[in-house]
């Protein structure tokens, strides 16, 4: 079964992407083409970037790193949560990101955002870093705005037209996630030869 890590995209105290996060796994639990699981990056707390080699060259030698790679290798595919900071994505996220390589390639990555623009700056940023990673970025996004789908900024209440763009968004992931299968087979092979 096609395997989606839904990952939150913030670490700050009293951030608003649990809630998001939350709202997606809800709605993912109801899906029976593939299986769902939250990754919260306060799980897996990661330094600055402190891995001598490029993550490219696959040599990871912190065991914070063996980690999270271990945890990203489990899945087909991935919902980025992510909130817009500055304009981009959260620095949490990309050095999250940066971290690894070998366990993003030929996978497919959906994204969630919010924000004053629902996050859609931060989107069009990590549709950049997806890929350099060879990841497969679906074109349907939700994107929440903090002035409409926030109650005080701070109180997640999404209009029901956004769970109809999610399953669209979870149909077009789970799809590309299970196509690239054959590849990502392939790139275990070469890596194991
Ligand atoms: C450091 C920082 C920078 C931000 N920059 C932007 C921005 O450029 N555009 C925007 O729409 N919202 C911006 N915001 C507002 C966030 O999108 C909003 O606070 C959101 O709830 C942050 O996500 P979080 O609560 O999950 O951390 C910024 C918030 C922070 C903390």
């Amino acid at each position: 079964m096609t395997h989606i890590g839904i990952i939150i995209g913030s670490t700050r105290p009293g951030r608003n992407g649990e809630q998001v996060a939350k709202w997606v796994a809800g709605h993912a639990e109801q899906r029976t083409d593939a299986t769902f699981e939250l990754v919260d990056l306060k799980d897996f707390p990661l330094p600055h970037l402190d891995e001598p080699m490029p993550p490219a060259m696959g040599q990871y030698q912190h065991d914070h790193t063996k980690a999270w790679a271990a945890k990203i290798a489990e899945f087909d595919g991935f919902v980025m949560v992510t909130p817009e900071y500055n304009h981009s994505t959260s620095g949490v996220l990309k050095n999250a990101i940066d971290y690894l390589f070998a366990e993003w390639n030929n996978k497919a990555v959906g994204f969630v955002s919010y924000g004053g623009v629902g996050g859609a700056r931060a989107v069009e940023h990590l549709r950049l870093v997806a890929g350099e990673l060879k990841m497969a970025d679906v074109r349907t996004s939700v994107s929440l705005s903090m002035f409409t789908e926030f109650k005080n900024f701070s109180e997640f209440q999404p209009s029901d037209f956004q769970v109809s763009t999610l399953s669209t968004m979870f149909d077009e992931l789970v799809a590309w996630s299970s196509a690239l299968a054959p590849l990502r087979d392939r790139q275990l092979a070469a890596q194991q030869a």
